[in-house]
C-alpha cells in the first residue's frame, strides 16, 4: 500500500460528484433494464451455459457466484462505465492516499491503515499539511493491545484481590460495539473459553444488569469502549459497571478492574480509568470502521494475539483486492453494483443478509450499522438532494431459522428481496457425541444451495400440475422464481475470512456511496434524537412539573409517563 502526499485541498465541501442521473451511463442502464424486462433466470441460464462460470469471481479463497442475478455481463458491463463515469478508480485511491474524503467532518478514512502490514506507509495530513505516516503508530497501539489480552489470558493481569479475570465486559454502543460482540461470536470456536466475553450498549439498565448480576467482581474486567468518551449510553452503563465493582471491592480496585479504548484520552482520566491502560484510536476511523482498531480489544483478549493478526490479514487482503483487482473482478465493487442495479433500477428496498452458519447470528445487525448509517443519505457531498434511491434497509438472520420464519415471504411473496447467502465449505468444529456435526453440515449446506436454487428457478404450474396436485391448488403451490440472491461460498469460518468478508460489504457500502455521489462517512442524522432526548431528561427526572415545550403529543406522552413512573 504505497503512501504518497495526501491532498488537503480536497478537504472542502465544494466537492461536488457529477449528478449521475443525469449521465448517458445511467440512461443506458434505464433502456438497458427496460430491454432486460421479460427474460427470466430461466431462460438466461437456457441461453448461456457458461453463465455461472462467467458470473463469478474469487479473492483469496473467498467465491462469489453471482449468476443467479436478473443480469447479463452486458449488464456489468454498464454498471461497470457507471462506476467510471462516478470515478470510482479515483475515489478508492484518494481514500487509500489519506484524503480528506469525509468532507463534512474533514476527515481522512483510513481504517484501511488498521491493517496495513508494517513498513508499508499510510500518510495523513498532520494538521499542517505536512504528511505523516501513521502505520507505525498502529503497530505501536497493537502491541499494547497484544501484550494486554496476553497478559489477561495467562493470568499476569489479576484483579486487585490477586485473582485471574474470568469475564471480560466489554461497554460501547455502535461501532464501539457491534463489531467485536458479532466477531467474538462468529470466532467462538477460536476463543479460550475460560474467559467469558460479554457486551453492554443498551442504556436500559437491564443489559447492564443481566450482564453482571451472577459475575464475582474480583474476577470481571470492564473495557469501556468509545470513541468520544461522551456517549450518554456507554457513559451510564460505565458509571453503572463502576458502581457495583466498587460496592463490592472499594475505590482501589477501579484501576485494576477498569481500561478504555478512545481517542479521548481527558474524558478518560476524569472518569478514573489511568491513562496508561488506555488504547487509542484515532479520528480517521470512522466508529462502524473500527473493530479493527483497538475497539477490538476484547476480541483480542477473547481470541488472542495470533488469531487477530489473521483477522486483520483477512481484512488487508481484501483492501488489496479491491484496490487492484480489475472492476469486472472485484468482489466489492461487483457486490455494490449489483445492489445499486435492484435498488435504483428495479426501486427494490431491501437486501437481506442470510449467513448460514450459526457463528455469525450478530452479522447482519453489524452489517445494518455498516451500510445504514453510512448509506442511509438524501442529500450529494455538496449538499444537494440525491436524485437516486440510497441505501437500502439492511436485514437478515442464519438459515435455517429464516427458512422456517420469513422465507414464505421471499419465495411467494409480492416484493423481491434480494439476498446475499454467505455459507462453509468445513464445519466449524467436531461432532457433537460423535459423527453428527459434519452430518449437520451437510443438512445445513443442503438447504444453502436448495434456498438460491428455490428462489432463482422457481417452479411452474406445468410442474405442479405435473406432479398430481389438484387444481385448485396449483396457483398455491407455484414458484415464480427470478428472486435474486449473491451467493459467498468460503472454505472455512477462520479469523482470515471473516476480516475479508467485513472489508468485503465495507467496500461494497464505499463503492455504492461513490456513485450515489454521497458522503459515506459522517452521520448527523443521529444527532437530532440525541440533542432532544439530553432536553428530556431533566423534564423526566424532575421532582416538579416543569412546564413542557414540545408538541401537543409528547408533552402528553411525558406527562403519563411522569404521572406513573416512581409511583
Ligand atoms: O450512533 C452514532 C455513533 O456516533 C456511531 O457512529 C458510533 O459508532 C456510536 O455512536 C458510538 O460512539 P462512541 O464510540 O463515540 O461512543
Amino acid at each position: 500500500m504505497p503512501g504518497s502526499m495526501p491532498n488537503s485541498e480536497s478537504s472542502h465541501l465544494d466537492d461536488e460528484p457529477v449528478v449521475i442521473t443525469e449521465t448517458p451511463e445511467w440512461a443506458a442502464l434505464r433502456g438497458h433494464q427496460k430491454h432486460l424486462a421479460g427474460t427470466s433466470l430461466r431462460a438466461l441460464f437456457a441461453a448461456d451455459p457458461g453463465r455461472a462460470e462467467a458470473l463469478s469471481a474469487e479473492a483469496d479463497g473467498l467465491y462469489l457466484d453471482y449468476s443467479k442475478n436478473l443480469l447479463t455481463a452486458e449488464t456489468v458491463r454498464l454498471l461497470i462505465a457507471l462506476a467510471e463515469r462516478a470515478g470510482l478508480a479515483a475515489r478508492i485511491e484518494a481514500m487509500f492516499n489519506g484524503e480528506k474524503i469525509n468532507t463534512t467532518e474533514r476527515r481522512a478514512v483510513l481504517h484501511v491503515a488498521l491493517r496495513a502490514p508494517e513498513g508499508e506507509p499510510v500518510l495523513v495530513d498532520g494538521g499542517d499539511g505536512v504528511p505523516v505516516d501513521v502505520v507505525p503508530e498502529v503497530h505501536r497501539v497493537l502491541a499494547k493491545m497484544y501484550a494486554f489480552a496476553d497478559r489477561v489470558r495467562s493470568g499476569v493481569w489479576t484483579g486487585a484481590t490477586g485473582q485471574h479475570i474470568r469475564t471480560v465486559v466489554n461497554i460501547g454502543i455502535g461501532g464501539s460495539d457491534l463489531g467485536p460482540a458479532m466477531a467474538a461470536e462468529a470466532l467462538r470456536t477460536f476463543a479460550d473459553r475460560s474467559i467469558d466475553s460479554r457486551f453492554v450498549s443498551n442504556v436500559d439498565g437491564s443489559d447492564i444488569w443481566e450482564a453482571t448480576h451472577d459475575l464475582d467482581p474480583a474476577r470481571t474486567l470492564f473495557i469501556v469502549s468509545s470513541k468520544t468518551f461522551t456517549t450518554l449510553e456507554t457513559i451510564a452503563n460505565a458509571k453503572a459497571a463502576r458502581h457495583w465493582l466498587v460496592a463490592a471491592l472499594g475505590e482501589q480496585a477501579v484501576p485494576h478492574h477498569f481500561v478504555a479504548v478512545s481517542t479521548n484520552a481527558q474524558k478518560v482520566a476524569e472518569f478514573g480509568i489511568d491513562t496508561a491502560n488506555m488504547f487509542e484510536f484515532w479520528d480517521w476511523v470512522g466508529g462502524r470502521y473500527s473493530m479493527d482498531s483497538a475497539i477490538g480489544l476484547s476480541l483480542a483478549v477473547a481470541i488472542g494475539p495470533d488469531n487477530f493478526r489473521n483477522l486483520l490479514a483477512g481484512f488487508h487482503a481484501m483492501d488489496a483486492h479491491f484496490r487492484t483487482a480489475p472492476l469486472d473482478r472485484n468482489l466489492p465493487v461487483l457486490l455494490g453494483l449489483i445492489g445499486l442495479w435492484y435498488r435504483d433500477f428495479f426501486g427494490l428496498q431491501t437486501h437481506a443478509v442470510l449467513p448460514y452458519s450459526h457463528y455469525l447470528s450478530r452479522f447482519p445487525a453489524y452489517l445494518q450499522q455498516l451500510d445504514m448509517e453510512s448509506n442511509g443519505k438524501s442529500v450529494d457531498r455538496a449538499g444537494r438532494p440525491v436524485t437516486t434511491a440510497t441505501g437500502p434497509i439492511v436485514w437478515g438472520t442464519p438459515g435455517t431459522n429464516g427458512q422456517h420464519a420469513y422465507y414464505q415471504l421471499l419465495h411467494q411473496g409480492t416484493t423481491v428481496i434480494p439476498a446475499d447467502f454467505i455459507g462453509f465449505v468445513a464445519p466449524p468444529h467436531a461432532a457433537v457425541g460423535g459423527t453428527g456435526a459434519a452430518d449437520q453440515h451437510v443438512l445445513l449446506m443442503a438447504n444453502f444451495f436448495a434456498q438460491t436454487e428455490a428462489l432463482a428457478f422457481g417452479k411452474t404450474a406445468e410442474e405442479v400440475a405435473a406432479e398430481g396436485v389438484a387444481p385448485e391448488l396449483v396457483p398455491h403451490k407455484v414458484f415464480t422464481g427470478d428472486r435474486p440472491t449473491n451467493t459467498l461460498l468460503a472454505p472455512e469460518l477462520s479469523p482470515f475470512i471473516l476480516g475479508q468478508l467485513i472489508a468485503l460489504y465495507e467496500h461494497k457500502v464505499f463503492t455504492q456511496g461513490t456513485i450515489w455521489g454521497i458522503n459515506s462517512f459522517d452521520q448527523w442524522g443521529v444527532e437530532l434524537g440525541k440533542v432532544l432526548a439530553g432536553r428530556i431528561i431533566p423534564e423526566l427526572a424532575a421532582a416538579d412539573e416543569p412546564e413542557l415545550g414540545h408538541d401537543a403529543s409528547t408533552n402528553a406522552l411525558i406527562r403519563r409517563f411522569r404521572a406513573g413512573f416512581g409511583t
